[in-house]
C-alpha cells in the first residue's frame, strides 16, 4: 500500500449510518440546504462535482439544476455513500447523476472536467490537504469554481491550508463558504 493511502480515513459503516441519520433529522428541523445552494449559482447544463458527497442530501439538488443536459458527478471514499446516492439516482430517476467511488485522493475523473467542484463539510477532516487540493484542482475547468467550506474547523485554517497548497486563489468569502478558482501561476 503507498503512503498516500494510509494518510486516507474511512469511517466506519455504523459511523456513517450515525452520519447519514443526523443529518435526516437536521435537515427536517432545519431546512437549509436550498436557501445554502443558490449562493452556489449552478445553472443549467453545468457539469458539477459533489466531492464527499456523503448521503447525497446536496448531490440530488445539485442534479435537478444542472438538468439533463448537464451531469453531476458525486465522488466519495466511502462504498455507503455511492451505494446511497445510487438509490436516490435511481428513485428520483436522475440519470444525469455518476456516482465515484475515489481511491485514497484520485478520483479517476479526466482533467479539467468541472465547472464547479462542491467539497461541502469535509476539508476538515482531509489529512492530507495538499494533495486533496491538487486532485481538485485537475478536475476543475481552467476558469471553474471551487465551493468549500470550513466544516469543524476555523476560518483561518481553511483558508491557510487553501493559500499554502498555492492550487487555488480565494475570490469570494462569505460566513458559509469560500469560492476558489485555479490558480496555474505560482511556478511562474
Ligand atoms: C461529513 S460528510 C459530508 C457529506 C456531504 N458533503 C454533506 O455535507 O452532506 C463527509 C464525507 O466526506 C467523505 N470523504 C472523506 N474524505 C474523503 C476523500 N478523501 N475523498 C472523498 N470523500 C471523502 C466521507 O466518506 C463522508 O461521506
Amino acid at each position: 500500500m503507498s503512503g498516500r493511502k494510509t494518510e486516507i480515513e474511512i469511517m466506519p459503516n455504523w459511523s456513517f449510518r450515525m452520519m447519514a441519520f443526523l443529518f435526516r433529522c437536521r435537515d427536517f428541523i432545519c431546512p437549509y440546504i436550498d436557501r445554502r445552494i443558490e449562493q452556489f449559482e449552478i445553472k443549467e447544463g453545468m457539469t458539477v462535482v459533489d466531492y464527499g458527497c456523503g448521503p447525497g442530501r446536496y448531490t440530488t439538488r445539485f442534479a435537478r439544476l444542472a438538468g439533463d443536459k448537464g451531469k453531476v458527478y458525486a465522488v466519495d471514499i466511502h462504498k455507503l455513500a455511492i451505494d446511497v446516492v445510487t438509490r436516490k439516482k435511481e428513485k428520483g430517476h436522475l440519470e444525469n447523476i455518476e456516482p465515484i467511488l475515489a481511491n485514497g485522493y484520485d478520483c479517476s475523473l479526466p482533467d479539467h472536467t468541472a465547472d464547479i467542484v462542491c467539497a461541502l463539510d469535509m476539508f476538515f477532516a482531509i489529512k492530507n490537504p495538499g494533495r486533496f487540493l491538487e486532485e481538485l484542482r485537475r478536475i476543475t475547468k481552467p476558469d471553474g469554481l471551487l465551493i468549500i467550506d470550513d466544516g469543524h474547523q476555523r476560518r483561518s485554517k481553511t483558508k491557510q491550508k487553501l493559500l499554502n497548497s498555492g492550487y487555488w486563489d480565494i475570490i469570494e468569502e462569505t460566513r458559509d463558504h469560500l469560492k476558489c478558482r485555479p490558480r496555474y501561476k505560482q511556478n511562474a
